[in-house]
């Protein structure tokens, strides 16, 4: 959702606790959301089952003043993740340099003396650097007299990460159970458990003050997102079933700029289908009016809503709420603590519990259900706007495209490549993607937050330099505007050094999306070659990298250091970027005739010198 103007990154800062409960405090460091995720289940898990004897605070660790208050406190859980080179997030550069120095300075040994605590890193074993924060944090934390409670825990977010940090919150929970650091109140779920907005009624609003879309954000970040209007709508695809579109975005008047390679992040809207269901499983008609505030005693911290209004329910459920995605704990925790029915609220409770976890994978993420579906399975757990948009339905975030576009050809419009997502669920269900399905849907003229972020995955500066680009599927984004960049400079009598592109699709007939646009590219020279590889055209798989393969000498040719080009990846991480990673390893070493070891440390090379870069998801 569009967040209102008035949220900064300080609207998330929690006031202090006002009761005389134990406290806890559980500090999350996040780039991309899941170290923020977990911190808020941790938090009405630990409630959850300790009865809410101990209140617990989740707090973003840029918030945390951790010079006054770290000393002091009797339990700290911290949830870290690692970013580059084994480097803290932006929002934990603070704190973990007034951590770091403390603990080197060695000035006070004893000064975290009495802090009992627990981490939790947050990586990627993809990197080099895996969880390297989780680590450093605790070993500090150690070298100043804390006590670690639990054992570190580690998440990989290239396999289960969730699964991880379950396993995690089972030995934490163990642990704390057997320790006087919590206080075991024995209450159940009540209301008080629920974070909720305060919602008031609007009977008189004039139609033309409700449902309003903030306007005249600059478009530079996700607090002020600009309106762009919708130009130019296609479909790319010429049969086959599936569905990928082209979409044409107006950003005349935004004030952020882009580069071919850099982002657009879309703020969408859940569809008109689910929004009803949504409205019919919390009872109140879709034209509902209202207006959501924080609560005065805030004292769950919740973040400003994202849009305050008044707005219809129809509006609030399109624009705020993440419906499709699977419920987390807290979600499920928040929803017994609202169930009627006292075996719908024990089977709730059951399935946010770490004892419960078996049943929460088996019903919620291998079924794949999503969070309507659950709410549709447990009719008596009927929250309250407030409690529903406060503790029950995360946020629906923005998603971010590789823009397809460049401003040298398109200086006022960002185009995206957009592969629409339906696939049939376990349950059943027809899955349309949030986004895609609102973006295909998108007619000319109807305006749409965005915003722009700027990216690391850009052409060299000297456009003599050799460059490789490898991407299938929509992974091709990046490379048209790479193309219409280069096209730009070859008209303009710039000298142009050798580019390859590797695209691969399912079929000559039906995907090979800007078929006619790439064909002219090789026209213009801003192509040297175009390499395609279609899947299923064929009874044998032929991918992108078997091209790579059979190219060997040329493409090692072009990226060694002598001849100093650029190797681009785009497209699916979960395969598709590891083939083609391995397979670069084995066409340096069958080029060079050199050891795996060798080969490995050739492609390191031209990883850590900014020539082999990645745009993957
Ligand atoms: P497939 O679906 O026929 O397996 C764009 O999605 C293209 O990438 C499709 O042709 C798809 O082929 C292909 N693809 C799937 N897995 C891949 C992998 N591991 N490496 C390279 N291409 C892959």
């Amino acid at each position: 959702p569009p967040p209102s103007a008035s949220q900064s990154r300080s609207s998330a800062a929690a006031p202090p606790l006002e009761d005389t409960r134990d406290k806890g405090v559980i500090l999350f460091g996040t780039q991309t959301g899941t170290a923020e995720r977990f911190a808020k289940s941790l938090r009405a898990q630990l409630e959850g089952k300790f009865g809410g004897g101990t209140a617990f605070e989740a707090l973003d660790i840029e918030q945390y003043d951790a010079a006054a208050r770290l000393p002091r406190e009797k339990l700290v859980l911290l949830l870290m993740a690692t970013y580059g080179d084994g480097d803290p997030t932006d929002s934990a550069t603070e704190f973990w340099a007034w951590l770091s120095q403390a603990a080197e300075s060695g000035e006070d040994p004893d000064q975290l003396q009495g802090v009992s605590f627990a981490v939790f890193g947050l990586g990627n074993r993809q990197y080099e650097h895996f969880c390297a924060m989780g680590s450093k944090v605790s070993k500090a934390m150690k070298a100043l007299g804390a006590r670690e409670v639990a054992p570190r825990g580690e998440g990989d977010d290239d396999k289960d990460i969730d699964a991880d940090f379950d396993g995690w919150c089972g030995r934490l929970f163990g642990a704390l159970d057997a320790s006087p650091l919590v206080s075991k109140g024995g209450a159940s779920l009540s209301a008080d458990f629920l974070a909720a907005y305060d919602v008031e009624e609007v009977r008189d609003a004039p139609a033309s003050a409700v449902d309003v879309l903030p306007a005249g954000g600059s478009g530079l970040n996700s607090h002020s997102p600009f309106l762009a209007t919708v130009g130019a709508v296609r479909e790319l695809h010429a049969g086959g079933g599936r569905s990928c579109v082209h979409v044409e975005l107006d950003i005349s008047g935004c004030q952020a700029s882009y580069e071919a390679g850099d982002h657009v992040a879309v703020f969408a809207e859940n569809s008109p289908a689910v929004v009803e269901a949504a409205a019919r499983v919390l009872g109140l008609p879709l034209s509902h009016c209202f207006r959501m505030r924080l609560p005065s005693h805030n004292k769950h911290g919740l973040p400003e809503p994202a849009v305050e209004g008044p707005l219809t329910l129809r509006c609030a459920l399109a624009r705020c709420a993440d419906l499709l995605s699977a419920p987390n704990k807290a979600a499920l925790l928040a929803l017994a603590a609202c169930a009627k029915d006292a075996g719908e609220a024990a089977r709730l409770q059951h399935l946010a519990s770490i004892e419960g976890t078996d049943s929460y994978h088996e019903y919620v993420l291998s079924a794949k259900r999503s969070l309507l579906e659950v709410m549709q399975d447990f009719p008596s757990a009927r929250p309250s706007l407030g409690a529903f948009f406060g503790s029950v339905a995360p946020h629906l975030q923005p998603r971010y495209y590789s823009i397809s576009s460049a401003p040298q050809q398109h200086p006022r419009s960002v185009h995206i490549t957009c592969a629409v997502v339906k696939e049939r669920m376990p349950t059943g269900r027809e899955h349309e993607g949030v986004a895609s399905s609102w973006l295909a849907a998108a007619k000319r003229g109807h305006r749409i937050p965005i915003f722009l972020r700027h990216s690391t995955f850009k052409l060299p500066a000297d456009p003599a330099v050799p460059v490789v680009m490898v991407g299938p599927g929509t992974g091709l984004s990046p490379f048209r505007g790479f193309l219409q960049h280069r096209g730009e400079l070859a008209r303009a009598g710039r000298k142009l050094g050798p580019a390859h592109l590797f695209f691969g699709c399912r079929n000559r007939k039906h995907d090979f999306i800007y078929e006619e646009e790439l064909e002219a590219a090789v026209a213009n020279g801003a192509l040297s070659q175009l390499h395609v590889a279609f899947s299923r055209d064929k009874s044998q798989k032929e991918y992108v990298q078997h091209h790579m393969e059979a190219h060997a000498a040329e493409i090692w040719g072009l990226l060694c250091e002598s001849a100093g080009g650029y190797l681009y990846v785009c497209g699916d991480a979960g395969n598709m970027a590891k083939d083609v990673h391995r397979t670069l390893h084995g066409i340096a070493a069958q080029v060079t005739g050199c050891t795996d070891a060798q080969a490995e440390a050739a492609v390191k090379k031209l990883s850590d010198s900014g020539r082999y870069l990645k745009d993957v998801w």
